[in-house]
């Protein structure tokens, strides 16, 4: 990040990008009353609950629940960091972030990183040019076709050759004027004893690009029978630009097909990257020999939900590998895996078996919970009770994660079948331990983005929170239609809130959060400022459900310009859920005076008996201030 986000930085950027205008370039919107509907982006739907308030700049889906403002949408369909949705804005409106607003110490590693990114393009083309055209490079050229490498693919990855020299690169690089301690932070030169030497001799190489197609780094591979003293591939070390973690191999060209074809491949290697996307599957990426990263999942996660890993057969059952699958998973990506037959790597499947075989093998990838299932089962021998016992407990362990009940029982189904146990003993175990783990309150709390990422990537995963948003607690939907209706109306001219604020106490709401936000819009609305009102009260809201209410109000639904007579109908509201309390509290007391009758206690049955009536009364004076009495229900 190369800049500070402060509050003045941020409304900048919110005001130089209208939501509609964000939201627009995805969803198309129609006017309706002060509204903008459409298609919600984040769950499928044929008719339109996605809900945009050009003047509270505001958002809310009536389907699941999605809401906030131009951060948030951002976030959520880009599924972005916050500071990344805070360039991407930025970027969108034409303001400059850096400059303005960076400290000296980002600005010179912003200099410095774009120096390095200079030295990373010009090395590339010096790889590339060698392996074209030197006559150093004929071995590399040979042994890329040996693999089968086509001139487009080698094209496309744009694919090098380091000559067997000492210093040739770093040489060229300090001709160009990059003074040597630049050069050194590339790291694509040493320093040795004697002199700098470059770190890629004799060896193949591949340019690691990130998703804007930036050269960050380099992976260098031998050539055959040149020792087997070297290792078979280095990468570029750890520099300003490159970090191992963060990027993936292929990315660059894969990206948009992950996009299109709503989901990523994993592979091992470079070359099978490589070999998979000569043979037509566009969407595969490789991590760059290590295992693989939250920021890797998270990346992928950016432009589809579901990932398949396709990994060499030695490597497929290994824990490193689990736990590499459970972290994507964890990161909100739908897992599958392929596997291949033993001693087969994608490369050499596809060269022996050929693009539809690898087409096939990918549409029957198990998914993760069936996989894990597998990998336990086969790794057990089932006729030893106790073994078989300990594993039917690591197949529940793998199940309780499965979220949506429906799937968790046919898993279980599954596992119990394979297990060779009991299917009805077995299910009732998983179904014990799904509560226990409730329990014990290991949900651990979201933040109000995880929520909503999670159940707009993974519809299957949580058909839950889909329905009833905010994991469950949407407030919106326990609201009375009164409710709604005097806040929404509230908001939106905050003087309405003196005709009601002391007529309406705590009880008359339907949950003390409610009454919570009805201070709150009463005490904001006296500070006088309309248009301030909004972000105060959202700045003082914490609790997501709280949030969400609020964006929902905003977006005016309730249909506040059909109301003819605003004062009017706030009374009503007010009135109407007077009564409502008053209706409560009858019943309350009718409870006790029943009480009272099976004790025989004649004093608390003649107070009760009077107070009922009183409230009564009371009842029917409310109702007789009501201009409609049925209109809130
Ligand atoms: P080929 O052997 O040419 O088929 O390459 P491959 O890409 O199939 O490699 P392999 O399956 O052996 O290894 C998978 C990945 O692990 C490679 O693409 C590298 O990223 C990494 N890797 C393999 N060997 C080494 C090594 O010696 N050092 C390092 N740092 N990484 C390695
Ligand atoms: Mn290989």
């Amino acid at each position: 990040m190369g800049f500070k986000i402060t509050d003045e930085l941020k409304e900048e950027i919110r005001s130089r990008n209208r939501l509609e205008d964000v939201v627009g370039a995805y969803v198309a919107l129609k006017r309706s009353g002060k509204s903008l509907v459409g298609l919600c982006p984040f769950h499928n739907e044929k008719t339109p609950s996605f809900s945009v308030s050009p003047d509270k700049q505001l958002y809310y889906c009536f389907g699941c629940g999605a809401s906030g403002d131009v951060f948030d949408f951002v976030m959520q369909y880009e599924r972005l960091e916050f500071v990344e949705a805070v360039e991407r804005l930025a970027e969108r409106a034409g303001i400059v972030l850096d400059i303005e607003n960076e400290t000296p110490s980002q600005r010179l590693s912003r200099r410095t990183r774009d120096v390095l990114l200079e030295i990373n393009t010009l090395a590339a083309r010096y790889f590339r040019y060698r392996l074209l055209r030197s006559k150093l490079a004929a071995g590399a050229r040979e042994y890329l076709s040996s693999r089968g490498v086509s001139a487009k693919s080698a094209e496309l990855f744009s694919l090098g050759y380091a000559p067997d020299k000492w210093d040739d690169l770093y040489t060229l690089l300090a001709k160009r004027g990059f003074s040597t301690e630049v050069i050194l932070q590339s790291g694509l030169v040493k320093k040795g004893r004697a002199s700098a030497y470059d770190v890629f001799r004799d060896r193949v190489i591949f340019p690691i690009r990130d998703v804007n197609r930036r050269v960050v780094g380099f992976g260098g591979r031998t050539l055959p029978g040149k020792g087997e003293s070297q290792p078979k591939y280095i990468n570029s070390p750890e520099t300003l630009l490159f970090n191992k973690s963060h990027v993936l191999y292929g990315i660059d060209l894969a990206r948009d097909s992950i996009k299109r074809l709503e989901r990523s491949v994993i592979v091992e290697g470079y070359m099978d990257v490589i070999s998979c996307h000569q043979h037509g599957f566009t969407n595969v990426v490789a991590p760059l020999g290590t295992s693989l990263t939250t920021a890797q999942a998270r990346l992928l996660l950016r432009y589809a939900p579901e990932v398949i890993i396709l990994f060499d057969a030695d490597t497929a059952g290994q824990e490193a590998t689990l736990r590499s699958l459970e972290l994507l998973r964890r990161e909100g990506l739908r897992v599958k895996v392929a596997t291949l037959d033993e001693g087969s790597d994608p490369d050499s499947f596809l060269k022996e078996n050929g693009a539809s075989a690898l087409q096939t093998l990918l549409e029957s990838a198990a998914n993760l919970t069936e996989y894990r299932i597998n990998v336990i089962v086969s790794a057990t021998d089932l006729s030893d009770a106790s073994l078989k016992a300990e594993a039917s407990r690591r197949c529940i362990e793998a199940l309780v994660e499965v979220i949506d009940p429906i799937e968790r029982s046919e898993y279980s189904k599954y596992a119990a079948y394979q297990l060779r146990v009991d299917e009805e003993v077995f299910t009732r175990e998983v179904e014990r331990a799904v509560r226990r783990g409730r329990r014990a309150g290991d949900t651990f709390r979201k933040n109000r983005y995880t929520r909503q990422v999670e159940s707009a990537v993974d519809p299957a995963a949580s058909q839950e929170s889909l329905r009833t948003p905010g994991a469950g607690d949407a407030l919106a939907e326990k609201l009375t239609k009164a409710e709604l209706l005097l806040l929404g109306m509230i908001l939106d001219n905050p003087s309405l809130a003196s005709l009601v604020e002391g007529e309406l106490i705590e009880e008359s709401f339907s949950s003390p959060s409610v009454f919570r936000i009805f201070r709150m819009l009463c005490d904001e609305a006296k500070q006088g400022d309309s248009e301030e009102l909004l972000s105060a009260i959202l700045n003082r809201i914490d609790d997501e459900a709280e949030r969400q209410l609020i964006h929902r109000l905003s977006v005016g639904a309730e249909k506040l310009d059909s109301v003819s007579d605003p004062r009017r109908t706030v009374l009503d509201c007010a009135l109407w859920m007077e009564e409502n309390r008053v209706g409560r509290k009858i019943s309350s007391l009718q409870l006790d005076l029943r009480e009272a009758e099976k004790s025989g206690d004649s004093e608390r049955i003649r107070l009760l008996g009077k107070q009922i009536m009183d409230c009564q009364r009371l009842r029917q004076e409310i109702r007789a201030k009501m201009s409609n009495p049925n209109e809130y229900r």
